[in-house]
């Protein structure tokens, strides 16, 4: 075929995908072409902005770094990372809700025994964690793996601090037989999401602000069960209602109760975690 114009070139590319063997390849392409071009005719691109998009592009894949990955920062701040989520965990009843990764979760954090403090004694206010880890079913779930990551009281994470090194604010717990985990901590603060880059300026032009809720990392891996990723949400933080990720479900936002010891104002969470049993593990 030759001579192709605005409207047949769609079918001549997804025909010349017909010899493919993939047959998930096959609609995922085809659905892919379909809707891009459908995308530039209803837009009608100009040359311009085509150029302006391979620039764009081009920029987000050379700020990647072994530790910085700006596509997924691109697909968190578009929406893709948490329809994808949505798509992929849809939770039984009982199930905790997920929501994103996020750039910094480390997998060597130190195993930390359970009540351990994670701060390090840095400044902050204090904060005490309990939780328990159950099976949807309400079962508590004995030896799971409590993974827990958060920002200081400033909105940095360690890794984000050249001149630390060591962890600090994460590590890793088991729980008790009754499924129960408690660590001692700081309050976390609202922060930006990294906006030096070609995601942050894409943000700035639209008018959106790079800004997370304040909150709590857990991934939590038992036997028989999905790993949950999650986050807890300070009720009183700023931005529940504007993540810069869309990573906000109104399950995950929980009370950081205020309380006073020996003239110290502290914090207080409790949160119990729902897994979802694997397919195999389900009556
Ligand atoms: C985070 O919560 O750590 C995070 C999530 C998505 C993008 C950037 C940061
Ligand atoms: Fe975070």
């Amino acid at each position: 075929m030759r001579d192709f114009d605005e409207r047949n070139i769609t079918d001549a590319v997804i025909d010349s995908m017909a010899g493919t063997s993939d047959a998930r390849l096959k609609t995922v392409m085809t659905s892919l072409v379909r809707h891009l071009h459908d995308f530039v005719r209803d837009v009608e691109l100009s040359f311009d902005e085509w150029n302006q998009a391979i620039e764009f592009l081009t920029r987000t894949g050379q700020t990647c770094t072994d530790t910085r990955q700006e596509f997924i920062l691109l697909s968190d701040t578009l929406g893709v990372s948490m329809l994808v989520d949505a798509i992929n965990h849809r939770m039984p009843e009982g199930a905790t809700e997920t929501t994103v990764l996020g750039p910094f979760f480390v997998a060597a954090a130190p195993d930390l025994p359970s009540g351990a403090d994670i701060s390090d004694g840095m400044g902050g206010e204090p904060l005490e964690v309990s939780g328990t880890v159950c099976s949807a079913d309400g079962v508590p779930l004995d030896d799971a793996t409590v993974d827990v990551w958060q920002a200081d009281d400033d909105g940095y994470y360690d890794v984000q601090q050249p001149e630390r090194d060591s962890f600090v604010l994460r590590a890793r717990f088991r729980t008790d037989r009754e499924g129960r985990f408690a660590f001692t901590s700081i309050m976390p603060a609202f922060y930006p999401i990294p906006d030096d880059g070609p995601v942050g300026d894409m943000l700035q032009a639209l008018g959106r602000h790079p800004n997370r809720p304040a909150h709590i990392h857990f991934m939590i891996s038992a036997a028989g069960h999905e790993t949950l990723i999650t986050h807890l949400f300070d009720a009183e933080s700023p931005y529940l209602d504007s993540d810069a990720v869309f990573g906000v479900k109104n399950s995950l936002i929980a009370q950081f109760a205020r309380s006073e010891r020996a003239g110290e104002q502290r914090r207080t969470l409790s949160y119990r975690f729902g897994l979802k049993p694997l397919p195999s593990q389900r009556p």
